[in-house]
C-alpha cells in the first residue's frame, strides 16, 4: 500500500515546490552558490542570469574581458566569473589559485543570438566541464550531457561552427593547467586586465605582463599567439605542447628555426616570405579546404571559419622581418 502511495506523494510534493518556487524570486534557487550539486540540465538553473531572455547577469557575476581574445568563427564573448562571497583569487604565487566554488562562464553569440555556453568550475573534487546549447528561441539552453561528443552547428547565414567536445575542452584548457598549474586560461598574468583587477577579485596586487615585441607588427603577431596557441604551444613536454610561442621565447623559437612537425619540413618563419614560413602555411593556408600540402590546420580546434585578422597579423610581422 505504501509503496503505491510513495510516488505520488513524491510526485505531488516536486509540484508544490515548483509552484512555489515560481511565485517567488527571491526563493529561486542557484545552482553557482552551491556547486556540490549535481549540475542543473537547463542553463537558467545555475544561476547566472537574473533574466536569461535578456540575458541579464545577477550583480555578483563579473564580467571581464581577457587582454588578448581567442577567435573562435567570429562569434562574439561575454565572459564572467562567479566566486562565493569574499572569497579571492590568490594572484602571489606564479600558479594562480582560485578558491573552491570558482565559475567561469563563456556565451558565444551569434549577431543576437547566444549559441552556447562554456562553464570551467572548482569543486571540492577537483576542476570540471560543462558547456550548454541554446534553444533556438534563446528562451534557454540545454547542457549536453556525459562525455559529449563535438556537435556541428549552423550559425546564421549557413556559416558552420562546431561545439567543442569535452575532450576538446581538456586538449586546450589541460595542456595549459600542466604547465600553470590552473585550467583557466584568460586570468592569468598575461592575460588580466586592470578592469578585473580594479573589481577587487584578486588578495593582494597580481603582477601584470605586458605583451610587446620589437616592433609594432610583432607586437601584434605576440598577442595573436597569446590568445589562440599558448593553450598549446607552452613548452610543457605533453604530445600537444609541441614549442613554446610566449611572448618573451615566440621570435626565438620560429625565426629561423627549423619545424618539428611529423607530417612535412621546413622553417617556422622565414623572414620576408610567408610563402616559406610554415607558421603561416599553417594557419593560413592549411585552412583552405583545397590545401594540398602536408601540414596540419594550426588551431587544431575550435575554427571552422578561417580568421582573417589572423592571416593579416601574421603576414604583416613576417614580411617585417
Ligand atoms: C582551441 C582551444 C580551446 C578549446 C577547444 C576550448 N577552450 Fe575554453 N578557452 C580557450 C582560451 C584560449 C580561453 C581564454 C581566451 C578567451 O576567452 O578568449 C578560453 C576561455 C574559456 C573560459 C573562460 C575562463 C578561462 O579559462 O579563461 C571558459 C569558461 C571556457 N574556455 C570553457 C571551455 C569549455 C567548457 C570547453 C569545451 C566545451 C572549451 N573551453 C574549449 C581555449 C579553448
Ligand atoms: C589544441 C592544441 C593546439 C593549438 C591551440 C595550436 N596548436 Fe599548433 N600544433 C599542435 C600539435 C599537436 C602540433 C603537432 C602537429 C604536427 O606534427 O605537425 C602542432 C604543430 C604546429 C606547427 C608545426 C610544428 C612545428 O614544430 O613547427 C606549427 C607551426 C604550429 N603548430 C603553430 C601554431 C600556431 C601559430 C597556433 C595558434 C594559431 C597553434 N599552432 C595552435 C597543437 C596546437
Amino acid at each position: 500500500m505504501l509503496s503505491w502511495l510513495l510516488p505520488w506523494r513524491v510526485a505531488a510534493l516536486s509540484i508544490l515546490i515548483v509552484s512555489c518556487g515560481g511565485s517567488s524570486d527571491s526563493a529561486e534557487e542557484r545552482w553557482l552558490e552551491d556547486t556540490s550539486a549535481p549540475l542543473p540540465a537547463r542553463l537558467s538553473e545555475v544561476g547566472i542570469y537574473q533574466d536569461i531572455s535578456t540575458r541579464t547577469a545577477y550583480d555578483d557575476m563579473i564580467s571581464y574581458v581577457p587582454n588578448h581574445v581567442l577567435y573562435s568563427d567570429g562569434l562574439e564573448k561575454e565572459r564572467h566569473l562567479y566566486l562565493r562571497v569574499s572569497a579571492t583569487i590568490d594572484a602571489s604565487g606564479s600558479a594562480w589559485t582560485f578558491p573552491i566554488g570558482t565559475v567561469l562562464v563563456k556565451t558565444f553569440v551569434d549577431g543576437d543570438a547566444p549559441v552556447e555556453t562554456r562553464l570551467i568550475f572548482r569543486t571540492e573534487a577537483g576542476w570540471d566541464y560543462a558547456i550548454y546549447r541554446w534553444l533556438s528561441d534563446a528562451s534557454d539552453a540545454e547542457r549536453l550531457e556525459g562525455n559529449w561528443p563535438e556537435v556541428p552547428v549552423i550559425l546564421t547565414g549557413g556559416r558552420p561552427h562546431t561545439l567543442p567536445s569535452r575532450l576538446d575542452c581538456r586538449t586546450c584548457h589541460e595542456t595549459h593547467e600542466a604547465v600553470a598549474g590552473v585550467p583557466v586560461l584568460g586570468i592569468g598574468s598575461l592575460q588580466t586586465s586592470a578592469d578585473l583587477v580594479a573589481a577587487g577579485v584578486f588578495s593582494g596586487t597580481p603582477e601584470l605582463e605586458p605583451v610587446e615585441g620589437r616592433t609594432e607588427e610583432e607586437t601584434a603577431a605576440l598577442r595573436y599567439f597569446v590568445g589562440n596557441c599558448t593553450s598549446c604551444h607552452n613548452g610543457g613536454d605533453s604530445i600537444n605542447s609541441a614549442f613554446s610561442l610566449y611572448p618573451d621565447v615566440a621570435a626565438a623559437n620560429t625565426i629561423g628555426e627549423p619545424t618539428e612537425s611529423e607530417t612535412g619540413e621546413g622553417i617556422r618563419v622565414v623572414p620576408g616570405s610567408t610563402e616559406q614560413s610554415v607558421l603561416y602555411i599553417s594557419v593560413v593556408e592549411a585552412s583552405k579546404p583545397e590545401y594540398p600540402g602536408p601540414f596540419k590546420v594550426m588551431p587544431p580546434l575550435g575554427v571552422d571559419i578561417a580568421d582573417e585578422q589572423a592571416e593579416l597579423v601574421l603576414r604583416n610581422w613576417i614580411e617585417s622581418l
